[in-house]
């Protein structure tokens, strides 16, 4: 492995909060969310922490692939996944909850501007610094509880625009030595610590952290099934609020994607 991981270190942290969970780090997988939606669907229930330096076939919301920035030397990107049981009483906002901790571990005062673009991008100005893709398997049929998988990338060092549909942002632009591996160290306990309070009391808690750092809030936005509107900021189900002609909208479906209008 090339970079220093910390597994040691995060695990007897998270261990605190999450017994028996066990951080693993591997060179090359095709998915860490796929890894761990296999291990779910093969009956596995232990909490995991899975960190790839590469993937080959790294996964994004709405089908769409995510790739890694490259670097020949070091990995340019965190890509990891969480997997854990959950039941909380009302899944929604959980990927919201996700981007707040995330935003607020790596971002605190938020003097670097990192926001979260509904439902769960990490974006600086108006450009990608990472994403966060939510799965769940069943564990039994009927059952409340899930698998939860939790899968984040984040680029860290430079990445090409080409080929993505929105400008990139990497974390060195404001912290040029951030390497992965401290950054997984700064954002996984935070992350489980999060993750906790929202099984307890769901996205509530969470609605007027979203809020101060939603880039969406107050713009025109377009969504891809073709409305258009002025966002009002996020509810307290974490539902996105737009005002459009013909009066508020309220999106909760993961299938649509928003984005600011083009300023004309
Ligand atoms: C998105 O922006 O649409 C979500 C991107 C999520 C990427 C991460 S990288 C680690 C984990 N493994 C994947 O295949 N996807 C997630």
């Amino acid at each position: 492995m090339s970079a220093p991981w910390f597994e040691d270190e995060i695990a007897g942290a998270l261990a605190q909060r999450l017994p028996g969970v066990g951080v693993e780090v591997v060179a090359e997988i095709d998915s860490t969310s796929s890894e761990l939606m296999r291990r779910a669907r093969d009956g596995s229930r232990v909490p995991v922490l899975l960190v790839a330096e590469r993937q080959t076939a790294g996964r994004g919301r709405l089908g769409r692939a995510w790739q890694s920035a490259q670097d020949a030397r070091q990995p340019a990107s965190l890509t990891f996944s969480l997997g854990l049981p959950l039941a909380p009483r009302d899944w929604s906002g959980l990927s919201l909850a996700v981007g707040v901790s995330v935003a607020e571990s790596l971002d605190p005062s938020s003097s670097a501007g990192l926001g979260l673009k509904w439902p769960n991008d990490l974006w600086v100005g108006d450009r990608k610094l990472g994403g966060i893709l939510i799965e769940t398997a069943l564990l039994q049929p009927d059952a409340a509880e899930r698998y939860l998988v939790i899968g984040i990338g984040i680029n860290i060092g430079p990445r090409e625009a080409t080929g993505l549909s929105t400008e990139p942002a990497w974390l060195q632009q404001w912290r040029p030595h951030a390497t992965p591996g401290e950054v997984l160290r700064e954002i996984a306990v935070p992350l489980v610590e999060n993750v906790q309070l929202f099984d307890e009391r769901g996205f509530v808690p969470f609605a007027p952290r979203f809020a101060a750092r939603d880039v969406l809030r107050g713009r025109d936005v377009r969504l891809s099934d073709g409305t258009e509107g002025r966002c009002e900021g996020v509810g307290w189900g974490g539902e996105l609020l737009v005002q459009t002609a013909a009066g508020m909208k309220t999106i909760t479906s993961a299938e649509v994607s928003v984005r600011p209008a083009p300023s004309t």
